[in-house]
């Protein structure tokens, strides 16, 4: 089993920055190795002894980094880490990503990147002289989320095929919702519906791409008919955030000082907020009522890659279907030390 680790396996040494990078023989061997470092007997307490993990995350962020933070601990590894790059590293000096991530690769043996820029990750594993992780790349991918994703399907429901998924909010700059339907496409089957707004669409060139390989997308701003249709609701915010980060570089041209581009995103993020705040909320009384049936036959498993805000409201936290916590806590756990030990070798 421990083969998983060796030299062999597809991510050995390797960057993992977009989802286009997967096929069904890594996501199984991730799927494999993940269920094998949380199930098995194995213990690697020791196994990353002498590795050193960089976190290098520009943009805000809970689990992603704590979560591979406490899966190098684990592992017997240390960690350091730069919380909040655009304020507190060289960056601020304005400093290159090339310039950092070729002299701070020198620092340790893997690097867990978060970035505000869609497209950074692929030029940091380009400078980098080790492995390289997208931790997600402002509205572009987040794709050890969708491995966490995938592995949670997988172990809920036995496949990764013959899937209707129902994604929901933000699936614009929802950058795991990206990673996540690419992977969904490798998959004979599979279908997902889009509940969003018109403006909050999947890019254009993603939809494209993905149903040209197969993947049947329907579209729909009826949650509620939606949920009735599907096996998994993959729920996300609405990524304000990013919103903001691209109005900003758009406006930055136009705006003649500092205290005017605040007013102008301001006024964009107001509107933004006002025409979609209070849609696509999955309410308890949506899912189909068997919290009494000891089967799950006809349960709706309700996902999301969280920060959950008002999208589900709390009384769903105690749906049987609910698997959110699970998602980001055991199932993201046992991913990223799967991972971790594949990139590095175990
Ligand atoms: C997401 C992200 O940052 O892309 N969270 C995560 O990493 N699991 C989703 C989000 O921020 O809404």
């Amino acid at each position: 089993m421990v083969e998983l680790f060796s030299p062999t396996n597809c991510f050995f040494r390797r960057s993992i920055i977009s989802a286009d990078q997967f096929d069904t023989k890594s996501i199984e061997q991730v799927c494999k190795a993940a269920r094998f470092v949380d199930t098995g007997p194995q213990i690697f307490g020791e196994a990353l002894k002498g590795k050193i993990l960089i976190t290098y995350f520009y943009q805000e962020s809970t689990r992603t980094r704590l979560s591979f933070e406490a899966c190098m601990h684990r592992l017997g590894g240390d960690v350091i880490s730069t919380t909040d790059a655009a304020r507190t590293s060289s960056a601020l000096k304005g400093e290159t990503l090339e310039h950092t991530m070729a002299v701070i690769s020198g620092y340790g043996d893997v690097i867990v990147l978060r970035h505000t820029e869609e497209g950074s990750a692929a030029i940091a594993a380009e400078k980098s002289i080790v492995p390289v992780i997208n931790g997600g790349d402002g509205p572009g991918e987040h794709p050890t989320q969708a491995l966490v994703d995938l592995y949670t399907l997988w172990s809920t429901l036995g496949r990764l095929d013959n899937l209707r998924i129902a994604v929901v909010g933000d699936l614009l700059y929802g950058r795991t919702v990206h990673s996540l339907v690419k992977a969904l496409a490798l998959y004979p089957g599979n279908s997902v519906v889009c509940v969003t707004d018109p403006e909050l669409a999947l890019p254009k060139d993603l939809a494209t791409s993905v149903q040209a390989k197969g993947l049947k997308i329907a579209e729909t701003q009826d949650l509620g008919e939606a949920v009735r249709s599907v096996d998994v609701v993959y729920m996300t915010r609405i990524q304000l955030n990013l919103f903001k980060d691209k109005v900003k570089k758009e406006l930055e041209v136009k705006a003649a000082t500092e205290e005017e581009l605040e007013r102008l995103v301001e006024e964009r993020v107001a509107d933004f907020k006002a025409r979609t705040e209070g849609k696509y909320i999955l309410y308890r009384r949506l899912l189909p009522d068997i919290d009494e049936l000891a089967e799950d036959e006809g349960l709706v498993w309700v996902m999301h890659p969280m920060p959950i805000l008002w999208e589900i409201p709390r009384e769903v936290d105690s749906y049987r279907g609910s698997i959110y916590i699970r998602q980001a806590r055991e199932n993201a756990m046992a991913v990223k030390r799967a991972l971790l030990l594949m990139v590095l070798g175990a």
